[in-house]
């Protein structure tokens, strides 16, 4: 099986135009590329659900704010290509920013999704989810998926496309994917490239505060919720600080909404996002409470 490589719009609309009209199901898989076992995965978690598998490559410049990595982020298409012909994804879409947003290389058009722009990583990263929720929204209408996969690892923009796709009526389902990890438990980033080896043992320490704060949650009574998540939270950040982090934010939201939770929250969400070195790492752990 060979891949096909679309750098026009014109050339995968024409191919899902033609799979739409012969009754195939199609899946798609946006991502920005530089493929890890983490994109890979989620084409695992896709394959049940669709007759062909569509991937895009675009490293969007709408969602990335002045002073971020746009320019550095690792682009490698052809070591890329190679593991979605291995795992046999059957389209690649990979336009350059003239394809997608023409020559003022911008969209005049933009979604919000607004509740969720001065939350968490919206609060630190200005514009980001309106340029995540406005090239989703594109990318949906020139592929048509049936299916799109997102990873739990941006549980916010996970939650952000939800949203758009209810509140726009879009004829797409969601599914979202589990956090690929290493062994050590760090999810596993395209970022992770910015830390040095002793960053990255550093970085495994994320995911064990995250399952602390979850674990000691669950054991909290209702009564006592508020004020243990609250020294869990301040506790939290003080030990990150101590290894060498520096927090943006950790704190435990009802997983649905993202909003406060309350007694009455039972899935919640312990979301963190903080930098270590030269990386802005994130992480989630989300559960369901058990009392
Ligand atoms: P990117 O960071 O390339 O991620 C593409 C998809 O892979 C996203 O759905 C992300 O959540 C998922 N992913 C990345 N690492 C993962 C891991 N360790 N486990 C599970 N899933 C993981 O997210 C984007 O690109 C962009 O914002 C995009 C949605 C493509 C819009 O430009």
């Amino acid at each position: 099986m060979t891949l096909e490589v679309h750098h026009t719009i014109a050339g995968i609309a024409a191919q899902t135009h033609e799979w739409r009209a012969q009754r195939l199901r199609i899946g798609f898989v946006p991502t920005m590329g530089n493929l890890h076992d983490g994109h890979i995965d989620l084409f695992r978690t896709l394959r049940p659900h669709c007759d062909r598998m569509v991937c895009s490559i675009f490293a969007n410049p709408l969602q990335f704010g002045e002073g971020e990595d746009f320019g550095m982020y690792p682009r490698t298409l052809e070591a890329d290509m190679e593991r979605l012909t291995e795992i046999e994804c059957d389209s690649l879409f990979a336009p350059s920013v003239d394809a997608m947003y023409g020559l003022l290389g911008m969209s005049h058009t933009k979604v919000s999704v607004k509740h969720m722009n001065n939350r968490y990583c919206g609060a630190f990263r200005e514009g980001h989810f309106i340029g995540v929720a406005t090239v989703v929204n594109k990318l949906f209408n020139i592929v048509l998926p049936h299916v799109a996969v997102f990873g739990e690892k941006d549980f916010q923009q996970l939650a952000v496309i939800r949203q758009m796709v209810s509140d726009l009526s879009m004829s797409v389902d969601i599914i979202g994917s589990p956090t690929y990890r290493d062994a050590s438990g760090l999810a596993l980033s395209s970022r992770n490239q910015y830390l040095t080896a002793d960053e990255k043992v550093v970085a495994a320490e994320l995911y064990k505060v995250l399952c602390d704060i979850r674990n000691k949650v669950n054991r909290a009574s209702d009564s006592e919720l508020e004020s243990t998540v609250s020294n869990l939270i301040a506790n939290g950040k003080a030990r990150l600080e101590e290894m060498g982090f520096r927090p943006d934010y950790l704190d435990v939201a009802n997983a649905l909404t993202l909003a406060p939770f309350s007694v009455d929250s039972r899935e919640l969400v312990v979301l963190v996002a903080a930098r270590l070195g030269k990386a802005r790492l994130i992480d989630n752990v989300h559960f369901v409470r058990e009392r």
